[in-house]
C-alpha cells in the first residue's frame, strides 16, 4: 500500500449526520434543567483538586516551586484556561450532541488517526486520573482514622507504612525523615520491594466489583453526595475563618521563583477543575442545550472557582506554608488548630467526594474504551456484556486493573500531571475541532456559539498550549511518562487498530456487494 493510500486512511472522518442518525435511536428523555446540570459539574468537579493537590500546589515538589498564598491567583488562571474550552465544548456538543465527547467530536473533525489519539489521551485523563483521586482517597481515609481515634483499636489505627504508599511516595518519605528503606518495607525474594497503597487498591476493587454489577448513579445520589462535599467546604471555610492568621498569608508570593510557583500552581491545580467537560456530555439530555449548557458550565466554574479561593485563602490563613500537609492538606487544617473531630468529619466530605469521582471516572474510562472499541481499535471481545448484569464487564475490569497495576509505580502527583497534560492536550483539540468545523460545516445549525470565535478558540489554545510546554519542560518524570504513553498509543494504532480498521471496511464493501 502506498503513503497516500495511508494518509487518506488515517484521515477518514464519521459523518455528523451518521453520528446524529445513531444518537437519535437512543432516543433519551430531554429531562435536564440548569440545576441538574450544575449538580452533575459540581460531583465531577469537586475532589482531590482542592481536598488533596492543592498541598502539593502551595508547597510545591522535589520537581516544581509551590505557588504559596499565591495559589490563589493559581485558581483563577486556572479557571480561565478551562473558559476557552468549556465554551468550545459547549458549541460542539449542542452541535453534535452525541455520547463520546472528545473521542467523537475529533472523529468527525480529523478523522479515525486523531480520533484514535484523543481516545488514548481521554483514558490518561479517565483512568490515571483515577490514580490520583485513589491516592488521595487514603490520605483522607487515615486523616478519618485519625479523626476518631478514641474508637479504633490500635492495628488498625496504626497499619504498616509499607500497606498505605506506593513505593515512590514511600522512598521520599524515607528520605524525607532520614529512614533507610530497607527497615521500613518488605523485600520479597530478597529483592522486590512490596509497598503497596492498599485503601486505594481496595476501593478501587470495591468500585469495579459494585460497576460490573449495574449500580446506577440516580442524580437524587449524585445531589445528596454534592450536598455533603458543599456542606463540608462551606463548613471548614466559615469554621477555619476565625482561625486564620493574617501573617501567614505574607510573603503572598514565593520569594523562591515566584512566576514559576505560580505556573506551576495553575498547572497542578488545573486537576480541581477537570470534569466540567462531564456536563457537555448530556447534551442530548439537556431541555434547552442553547441556554443551559453554556450557563451550567460557565456556572460551575464559578461556583467552583469562588469556593477553591475561600479554601485556599483559609488554608494558607491557617496553616503556616512549611507546615501544611500534602495527603490530606483540609482535614489537618483542622487537627492542627486542636480540632481533630470536625477534621474527622471533613475526611467523610473528602471521601464522599473522592468515591463520586472515582466512580464517574471508572464509568467514564469504561464508556470511552467502549466507543473505541466498537470502531474497531480495541478487541471487540472487550465489549463482552455480562449475561447476568448486563453490563461491560471485560471493560470495567479492564479500567480497574489498569488503575490498580499503574497506582503500583506511579505517586500522587505524577498522575495528576499526566492526567492533566492528557486534558490540555484534549482542551486544545476541541478548540482546534470548533475552528475546522466552523469552516466545513459553516451551515450547520449551532445552537450554541462560542462568542469572539476564532478568537476565544486560539485563546484556548494559546493558554493551554503554554501551560503544556511550560510543564513539560519542568515536571521531567511526568513527561517521559507522557511521552511514553503517546508513544504506546501511536504503535497500538500502527499494529493493531489500523488493520482492523481496513478489515471493518473490506467487510463493509463485501456486505454491499
Ligand atoms: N476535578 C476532579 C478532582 O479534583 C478530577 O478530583
Amino acid at each position: 500500500m502506498n503513503l497516500k493510500q495511508i494518509s487518506r486512511n488515517i484521515l477518514k472522518k464519521r459523518s455528523i449526520d451518521e453520528l446524529l442518525a445513531t444518537s437519535k435511536k437512543s432516543e433519551l428523555k430531554k429531562t435536564l434543567n440548569v440545576f441538574d446540570l450544575i449538580v452533575i459539574g459540581i460531583g465531577a468537579v469537586v475532589g482531590t483538586g482542592i481536598f488533596t493537590i492543592i498541598g502539593t500546589a502551595i508547597t510545591g515538589s522535589a520537581e516544581s516551586a509551590g505557588a504559596g498564598p499565591a495559589i490563589v491567583i493559581s485558581m483563577v488562571l486556572a479557571a480561565v484556561a478551562c473558559v476557552f474550552s468549556a465554551l468550545c465544548y459547549s458549541e460542539i456538543a449542542s452541535m453534535i450532541p452525541v455520547a463520546g465527547s472528545a473521542y467523537t467530536y475529533t472523529y468527525a473533525t480529523m478523522g479515525e488517526f486523531m480520533a484514535w489519539i484523543v481516545g488514548w489521551i481521554l483514558m490518561l485523563e479517565y483512568a490515571i486520573g483515577n490514580i490520583t483521586v485513589a491516592s488521595a482517597w487514603t490520605g483522607y481515609f487515615i486523616q478519618f482514622l485519625k479523626g476518631f481515634k478514641q474508637f479504633m483499636p490500635d492495628f488498625i489505627l496504626n497499619f504498616p507504612l509499607w500497606l498505605r504508599y506506593d513505593y515512590r511516595t514511600m522512598s521520599s518519605l524515607c528520605n524525607a525523615n532520614g529512614w533507610d528503606i530497607h527497615d521500613k518495607i518488605p523485600y520479597l525474594f530478597g529483592q522486590i520491594p512490596v509497598s503497596i497503597n492498599l485503601p486505594a487498591v481496595a476501593i478501587v476493587l470495591i468500585l469495579t466489583i459494585l460497576l460490573v454489577r449495574g449500580v446506577k448513579e440516580s442524580t437524587r445520589v449524585a445531589s445528596i453526595m454534592v450536598g455533603v462535599n458543599m456542606f463540608m467546604i462551606l463548613s471548614f471555610i466559615i469554621v477555619g475563618a476565625f482561625y486564620v492568621k493574617p501573617e501567614n498569608w505574607t510573603p503572598f508570593f514565593p520569594t523562591y521563583e515566584p512566576l514559576q510557583g505560580v505556573l506551576m500552581g495553575t498547572f497542578l491545580i488545573f486537576f480541581a477543575y477537570i470534569g466540567f467537560d462531564a456536563i457537555s456530555t448530556t447534551a442530548e439530555e439537556t431541555e434547552n442545550p442553547q441556554k443551559d449548557l453554556p450557563v451550567a458550565i460557565l456556572g460551575t466554574l464559578v461556583i467552583c472557582t469562588i469556593l477553591y479561593v475561600s479554601v485556599a485563602l483559609v488554608l494558607t490563613g491557617i496553616v503556616p506554608i512549611e507546615r501544611i500537609d500534602i495527603a490530606a492538606p483540609i482535614a489537618h487544617a483542622m487537627s492542627y488548630v486542636g480540632k481533630d473531630w470536625f477534621a474527622g468529619l471533613i475526611s467523610i466530605g473528602a471521601l464522599c467526594a473522592l468515591t463520586t469521582v472515582l466512580l464517574v471516572y471508572q464509568l467514564g474510562t469504561t464508556r470511552i474504551l467502549y466507543a473505541i472499541s466498537r470502531d474497531r481499535f480495541l478487541p471487540k471481545s472487550w465489549r463482552l456484556i455480562h449475561k447476568k448484569y448486563k453490563t461491560p464487564h471485560v471493560m470495567t475490569w479492564i479500567s480497574g486493573i489498569i488503575v490498580i497495576v499503574c497506582g503500583l509505580f506511579m505517586d500522587l502527583n505524577i498522575s495528576a500531571a499526566l492526567c492533566n497534560f492528557g486534558t490540555f492536550t484534549s482542551f486544545v483539540i476541541i478548540c482546534i475541532a470548533v475552528l475546522i468545523l466552523r469552516k466545513t460545516e459553516p451551515d450547520r445549525p449551532r445552537p450554541f456559539k462560542v462568542p469572539f470565535c476564532p478568537w476565544f478558540p486560539i485563546a484556548g489554545i494559546v493558554i493551554c498550549g503554554i501551560l503544556i510546554i511550560f510543564s513539560l519542560k519542568t515536571l521531567k518524570t511526568s513527561s517521559i511518562y507522557f511521552m511514553l504513553w503517546l508513544l504506546a498509543g501511536l504503535l497500538i494504532y500502527a499494529f493493531y487498530g489500523y488493520h482492523q480498521k481496513r478489515i471493518e471496511e473490506r467487510g463493509r464493501i463485501v456486505k454491499k456487494s
